[in-house]
């Protein structure tokens, strides 16, 4: 089938030579490798449970974190405690949050874990398996490298994209048909992050002074807009001649990811400048969406971000989209408008937001800039 291209099955083979469509033409920008030895700035890292928790002082300090790291950055990682420390604040985040239909500590890594294999046995499938996943014509959900940049440079890797929430949006050849212990796995996490997601937006509306109602009526239960992304990025013989994942935002209010093998790639782009992420294991990575960048009136940044692969090592990647209801009339919050600070940005529905987007090629914030 001429119309998927599956890198994975592209590599199986020795490659001579990079196939041309997946040249990039920007050969000019710098392609930075994560190196232990650089100095990389981490990304700042927000105790979950200190924002859960609002009874003490430590959670006005937490969100002053959280605010800080929405506005100057746009992106945070929330971790997991470290195996074996007492205090268990870090820890209590993904085992309250992950797990707590659970009974005990060591299932929400245990969850993680074993989604991650699930993950990777889905990408070994043979490629007539995958196939039954492929997008229907015209369409973006589904099994396949099948966004292209602006310039029509394909990524070097592959991903199953499709929406989850609300259960009417799944595509039957897609969720309800892979194997019943990804499905079931997906069905556990995806709940899970969406209880995390509604309380980092919660947290988020007090950070900016607007009214919690005003922000959670967007996110109406069993209406919310749900839809995850599984990647597999093949090692590259020449990974500087190619991209992971061409430059863009996200056009979500907040983006979760989870990075499944501990192999880095993503980097942001800060003050004009691409910047390695290194990923702590287990840890989520939230990240600013379009969407919050409007309701902000432009105070958080959706972060503009990328993927590079490398020579050495695969890369998978789990990321959990999470929006508003489609109906939703999305703007900047109305108490955040004054005389003074007038709307950088037009109300639009939810789901024009994203047919929009679909419309495109991906080509860093230039969708988004197109609302102001
Ligand atoms: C990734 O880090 O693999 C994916 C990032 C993204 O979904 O933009
Ligand atoms: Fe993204």
């Amino acid at each position: 089938d001429p119309s998927i291209v599956s890198v994975q099955e592209l590599v199986k083979e020795p490659l001579d030579s990079i196939p041309e469509s997946f040249i990039r033409l920007d050969q000019t920008r710098p392609h930075v490798l994560p190196s232990k030895s650089d100095h990389i700035p981490t990304i700042p890292t927000i105790d979950m449970v200190k924002i859960l928790e609002p009874s003490d002082r430590s959670l006005n300090d937490e969100l002053e974190r959280l605010h800080f790291a929405c506005s100057e950055w746009g992106i945070f990682q929330a971790l997991p405690q470290p195996p074996g420390a007492e205090s268990s604040f870090r820890f209590a985040f993904l085992t309250v949050l992950i797990t707590q239909q659970l009974v005990n500590h060591g299932v929400s890594l245990s969850l993680l874990q074993k989604l991650g294999l699930e993950i990777e046995e889905f990408f070994k499938l043979p490629l007539e398996e995958k196939m039954k996943y492929k997008p229907n014509p015209g369409e973006s959900e589904g099994y396949g490298n099948v966004m292209r940049s602006e310039k029509n440079v394909l990524d070097w890797g592959d991903r199953l994209f499709m929406a989850i929430n609300p259960i009417s949006l799944r595509k039957p050849h897609l969720f309800p048909e892979l194997p019943a212990p990804l499905r079931s796995s997906l069905e556990t996490y995806i709940k899970e992050l969406k209880k995390i997601a509604l309380q980092i937006l919660r947290s988020l509306a007090i950070c900016l002074h607007i009214d919690t109602n005003v922000i959670m009526e967007l996110f109406e239960e069993e209406k919310e807009f749900q839809a995850l992304r599984m990647t597999y990025y093949p090692p590259c013989p020449q990974p500087e001649l190619v991209i992971g994942l061409t430059p863009h935002s996200d056009a979500t209010a907040i983006t979760i990811l989870h990075q499944i093998n501990c192999v880095n790639g993503l980097q942001v782009k800060r003050n004009g400048v691409w910047l390695p992420i290194d990923i702590l294991p287990d840890a989520f990575v939230v990240n600013v969406g379009d969407i919050m960048e409007i309701l902000s009136n432009g105070t958080y940044h959706s972060i503009e971000h990328q993927v590079m692969v490398n020579s050495e090592s695969e890369r998978m990647s789990l990321a959990m989209f999470f929006n508003p209801k489609l109906d939703a009339q999305v703007g900047p919050a109305a108490s955040l408008i004054s005389l003074k600070n007038q709307a950088l940005f037009r109300n639009i529905t939810m789901n024009e937001y994203v047919q929009g987007l679909f419309s495109q090629k991906m080509d860093g914030k230039s969708y988004l800039d197109r609302m102001r």
